[in-house]
């Protein structure tokens, strides 16, 4: 039997609930199973630790990370820390250190979830955004100087690596290639952005050559997220920027619903060091400790690390426990039920239990 070492850190805000939700299930799934077992450890790196002890990761807390087969994460942001001291002491330090540079964001209606495009339904929106983790707008190179004086400066320079687009374009287009349709839209902002954006497009040109059963075209930023409210069955795989696909893909969750249902995965495709998954949403201090956070991207969240360490039989049958729960009414109230936490948790691992998952 296989035994999977999974690094949970459960952070902040909701994030130890959902964490708490998914890793229930995942417990179900195993020993529904049977043939692979989770070790877990949890890390209590966070906003409290941080407040205590200064540091959000102990010395040798990323070599220690580095031995699990993967990292179960929930969210980082504390109303008393700027959100880029909490991000860029938790979250990116694991991302850009253990080279996670495909960042994948599946999307899609859920049965029994309302979209609140007036005419879609499941099947009318089912994407895959390949957001680029390491680098672009968020390489975090810049600076500032003068600081409080009149003549003060900022600087956030966005950075585009031959060898970083060109990486990040063939995962796009072979994740593009896996999906029934074929398709990938490569979004840019070359009009304006003449140098990084241009490069961006000519790569994504010369990589297509190698994907020629992959259709694709191209749709500058602004025209996507008209493209996507409009017209969302024209879209199957989208790859887009660090900050692009940021801001692309909050729009792709709230149209499928809820930014309570949206996964993510930071993916190390060369699978050097272990990846990260993580619902997409934050920490979420209007609902925190009312026990009414939605856990089903924490559950679809923890499918995606299941398929990613090999074992798509238990990531498949976890995703129709939660369609099953999803279509009998049982939901959270941001997409609109009664049910809390606990009880959506209960009705995914009875399902897991019980039920015919294929
Ligand atoms: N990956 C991360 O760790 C991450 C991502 C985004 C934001 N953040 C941080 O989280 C904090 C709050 O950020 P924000 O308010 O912009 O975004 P957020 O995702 O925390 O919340 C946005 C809205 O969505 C709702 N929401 C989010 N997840 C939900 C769930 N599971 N169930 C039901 N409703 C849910 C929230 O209640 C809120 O109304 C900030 O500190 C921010 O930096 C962290």
């Amino acid at each position: 039997m296989k035994t999977y070492r999974i690094a949970a850190i459960p952070a902040d805000g909701i994030g130890p609930e959902v964490i708490a939700a998914g890793l229930e299930a995942l417990d179900a799934l195993a020993a529904r199973d049977g043939g692979f077992k989770l070790d877990v450890v949890t890390y209590d790196w966070g906003s409290e630790t941080y407040k205590k002890k200064g540091y959000f990761i102990p010395d040798g807390g990323l070599d220690e990370l580095k031995r699990a087969d993967a990292i179960y994460f929930g969210a980082v942001g504390a109303p008393d820390i700027p959100d880029h001291v909490t991000l860029w002491g938790l979250r990116l330090p694991i991302c850009q250190g253990f080279d996670q540079y495909a960042n994948i964001r599946p999307t899609r209606i859920l049965p029994g979830v309302v979209s609140p495009l007036r005419d879609a339904g499941p099947g009318d929106l089912d994407w895959l955004i390949v957001r680029e983790n390491s680098e672009g707008e968020y390489a975090g190179h810049g600076g500032r100087a003068h600081r409080g004086l009149p003549e003060e400066v900022a600087t956030e320079v966005a950075i585009f690596t031959r060898v970083g687009v060109e990486r990040i374009m063939r995962y796009a287009f072979a994740s593009a290639q896996k999906r029934p349709r074929k398709h990938l839209t490569v979004v840019t902002k070359s009009n304006a952005q003449k140098f990084g954006m241009v490069m961006w497009d000519e790569i994504a040109a010369e990589v297509s050559a190698d994907f020629p059963d992959v259709t694709w075209d191209k749709e500058l930023v602004d025209a996507m997220t008209m493209r996507m409210v409009r017209k969302p069955r024209s879209i199957d795989t989208v790859v887009a920027t660090n900050l692009h696909a940021d801001i692309l893909s909050d729009l792709a969750a709230a149209l499928a619903g809820s930014l309570g249902v949206a996964p993510t995965g930071n993916v190390d495709p060369s699978r050097r060091y272990p990846s990260m998954f993580e619902p997409i949403h934050g920490s979420a201090f209007d609902i925190t400790g009312k026990g009414i956070a939605n856990p089903v991207a924490s559950f679809w969240t923890a499918a995606l690390m299941l398929e990613h360490l090999g074992e798509a039989r238990a990531a498949s049958a976890l995703m129709v426990a939660v369609e099953q729960v999803c279509a009998a009414g049982v939901l959270t109230p941001d997409i609109g039920g009664t049910a809390t936490t606990v009880e959506v948790t209960r009705a995914v691992v009875e399902a897991i239990r019980g039920a015919n998952l294929g």
